[in-house]
């Protein structure tokens, strides 16, 4: 039964790889936005006579099997990677680009528990980190992204940086695990290595560099990709993340967490929290800086962030001294 499985997830990953090259030949580019954005550019376009590659794999608008090369119809049908419903057809994920690489993630709307995120967070993520990394002048040999989705970070930095030897990927959800490998399989990289794991439940030794954006809002679903933990406000993985991040640095190491925060009239619980768990070394140089003051501002209207006047986006950033 194994072997089966296998056999279908290795004929999977290999007919995406397929998709990915057939874009990359076509150019293909697709911003991914926020799903309300989505939507609206949805609700637009009712009757598209022209049907493109971006409106099938960006927009995930119904398509006929006319729309499509048929070497690339048949083998994405032969592989489930598309369905046929009321008369169409729909792909069954979706690719994005970031800079030029393109990535596979779950197709709209992402309402399944194990759905994989990719959006207006991750460009963000990816660009903070850069800035970041920019004047940091010693070679990163061994890094970790947490919480890692598609793996876009952690592509995106073992291109940049070469001197990488390794940068393990970790989530919770398997399918973001095949996902991510089937991308750094697409980008040619073999220092990618993708690990279930619980934050750092099943991740062994220290790094030069973790680097994560996790979910941190409070979803009524507690889907995983959003679901930021029930304390602090949606911060309970953000807050972990440095907690036990901390004590996985090597000298010098750096740890970098995108994160966004639920912020009180009176105050700010995440940051009062970290600012009690990290005083006390004088070994660690630390910052808490906001990037937007305002972002998610239609979940104020749901019944858990009654007490809460807004969601920052924040980075944290933590720098071993010795
Ligand atoms: C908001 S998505 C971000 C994905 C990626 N970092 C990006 O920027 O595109 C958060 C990811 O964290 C994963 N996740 C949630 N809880 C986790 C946990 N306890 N340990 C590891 N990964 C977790 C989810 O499965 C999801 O893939």
């Amino acid at each position: 039964m194994n072997q089966i499985l296998n056999n279908v997830e290795t004929a999977q990953h290999q007919a995406l790889l397929f998709l990915l090259n057939y874009l990359k030949q076509k150019d293909y580019h697709f911003t991914a936005i926020t799903p309300l954005s989505h939507q609206r550019i949805l609700d637009r376009n009712k009757n598209i006579k022209d049907i493109t590659l971006r409106d099938i794999f960006g927009w995930n608008l119904a398509f006929a099997e006319t729309d499509l090369e048929s070497s690339l119809f048949t083998i994405l049908k032969e592989n489930q990677l598309i369905h046929f419903q009321e008369g169409y057809w729909f792909s069954n994920v979706r690719v994005a680009s970031l800079e030029d690489q393109l990535f596979i993630h779950s197709s709209f709307p992402t309402v399944q528990q194990n759905a994989v995120f990719f959006g207006p967070d991750t460009y963000r993520f990816v660009y903070h980190l850069k800035q970041y990394l920019s004047d940091k002048p010693q070679p990163f040999k061994r890094g970790l992204e947490l919480c890692c989705g598609t793996s876009a970070a952690a592509i995106s930095m073992a291109k940049h940086y070469p001197d990488f030897n390794e940068i393990m990927v970790a989530d919770l959800n398997p399918k973001a695990l095949s996902y991510s490998k089937i991308n750094a399989s697409f980008a040619d990289l073999n220092n990618i290595t993708p690990v279930y794991s619980n934050l750092f439940s099943n991740i062994e030794g220290r790094f030069d560099l973790i680097f994560a954006n996790p979910p941190y809002l409070i979803d009524a679903d507690q889907r995983q990709y959003r679901h930021g933990g029930n304390m602090l406000d949606g911060n309970e993985l953000s807050f972990n993340i440095v907690k036990q991040g901390m004590q996985r640095l090597n000298p010098l190491g750096c740890l970098f967490l995108y994160t966004g925060v639920a912020i009180r009239p009176n105050g700010n619980p995440f940051l009062e929290e970290l600012k009690k768990l990290l005083t006390p070394y004088s070994n660690i140089k630390w910052s808490y800086e906001e990037i937007d003051p305002d972002v998610f501002g239609e979940e104020l209207e749901q019944p858990a962030y009654q007490h809460i006047e807004r969601i920052a986006l924040v980075l944290v950033m933590l720098e071993m001294k010795s």
